[in-house]
């Protein structure tokens, strides 16, 4: 393990090791090892922005293909099917006799040219349905079967709906397929008011909420000790703390450890303390400034006005802070609403959608 590797603050990535998921992963792996429509084979991970949903699904991605899974996945959108289809096609490739890989042996029956490559004429005419059912069959003929993947799921478009009733049709024809799809819980909620997903309802559902702080612990005792550092227990404590569970935080806390403890084999409470400030600034420039940027100063007096309650803030109590009218509260919310900041939570209530922004306003953080 190098150190550039070990702690990457980013997004989207897979992190060297993936902390505190091991029920979403044994659950998932459940699924693959079940029947064909085991509820564990369509799984549907929501969580706010950075609490690792992508990282799940690379995880997700590495831990099927030692279970003889091929992956193939897309980010949800206009072109995604076709990437779902060519993710398969560039992986299975590998899992076919060689004979198969290189020669149309299947050319008339199937549709395919060579490998998993369709004919032209394949190409051109088969639907995304057509296209799927084939090659789970081909590479079912040689035991291994297809997992879907599909990040930042948003509105109930035409590909998530041609997805989730083309996944229903392959189980009935007792195809070896699996689906994870993942996405923020507003957006991903529009989408299940859709009758065509009622599948997805049906779906796994995978909180993604802060990591377990021991498991954090865990973590940097392990990956620090393994770089040659060594820190106190209550020092790691305190730094573990610090990430509140996040696990963009935690890469963030980790990386400046490191970075401040520079060739000192000890990092004492000076660099935790040195490191835990810098991270919260980190996050601060990434993630809160460019949210609250775009804001007008109504706006940014609604959010901190809500910043006072613990849990969804009620837009009356709002309201009533701000001293404004019901009707004035309203069109801030859909404002907000609409910048994605906040999100209706129950009757009249909203909440923040962004971890810690709240703290954040409140000056905690
Ligand atoms: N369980 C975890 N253990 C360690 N690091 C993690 C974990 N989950 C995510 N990370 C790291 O945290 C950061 C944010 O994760 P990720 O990009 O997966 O979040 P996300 O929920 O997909 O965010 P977004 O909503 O912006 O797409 C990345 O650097 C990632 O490597
Ligand atoms: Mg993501």
């Amino acid at each position: 393990m190098t150190t550039t590797q070990s702690f990457v603050p980013a997004f989207g990535n897979r992190p060297s090791q993936l902390v505190g998921r091991d029920q979403e992963i044994a659950w998932f792996l459940q699924g693959l090892a079940g029947p064909v429509g085991h509820p564990g084979r369509a799984t549907l991970c929501l969580g706010q922005r950075g609490m690792g949903k992508t990282a799940l699904l690379l995880e997700f991605a590495a831990q099927a293909a030692q279970h003889g899974f091929v992956t193939a996945k897309a980010t949800a959108g206009e072109t995604m099917l076709a990437e779902l289809i060519e993710g398969i096609q560039l992986g299975g490739t590998k899992h076919l006799p060689k004979a198969k890989r290189l020669t149309g042996a299947s050319v008339g029956v199937l549709g395919f040219s060579a490998g998993l490559t369709f004919s032209p004429e394949a190409e051109r005419t088969l639907t995304f349905r057509a296209k799927l059912s084939l090659l789970c069959q081909e590479l079912g003929e040689h035991g291994i079967g297809v997992l879907l993947l599909v990040d930042e799921v948003a509105a109930s478009s035409p590909p998530i709906r041609q997805l989730a009733t083309t996944y229903q049709e392959l189980v009935g024809e007792g195809r070896n397929v699996a689906v994870a799809l993942a996405g923020l819980p507003a957006a991903v909620s529009s989408v299940l008011n859709d009758q065509v997903l009622t599948f997805l309802n049906r779906a796994t559902k995978v909180h993604l909420g802060p990591l377990p702080i021991p498991a954090v612990t865990a973590y940097y005792a392990q990956a620090l000790a393994g770089l040659g550092k060594a820190v106190k227990p209550a020092e790691l404590e305190r730094a573990a703390a610090a990430t509140m569970g996040y696990p963009y935080l935690l890469q963030l806390v980790g990386y400046y450890l490191l970075e401040f403890a520079g060739n000192q084999p000890t990092i004492g409470s000076d660099t935790v303390e040195l490191a835990v400030t810098a991270s919260r600034q980190a996050l601060a420039e990434a993630v809160f400034a460019p949210a609250l940027a775009p804001l007008s100063k109504r706006d940014r007096a609604f959010l901190q006005a809500m910043a006072a309650d613990a849990a969804p803030s009620a837009i009356s109590q709002v309201a009533q802070r701000l001293g404004v009218s019901a009707d004035s509260a309203q069109q801030t919310r859909r404002r907000l609403i609409g910048h994605g900041v906040i999100a209706p939570a129950g009757l009249g209530e909203v909440e923040f959608t962004i971890p810690y922004l709240a703290e954040f306003l409140r000056g905690k953080l």
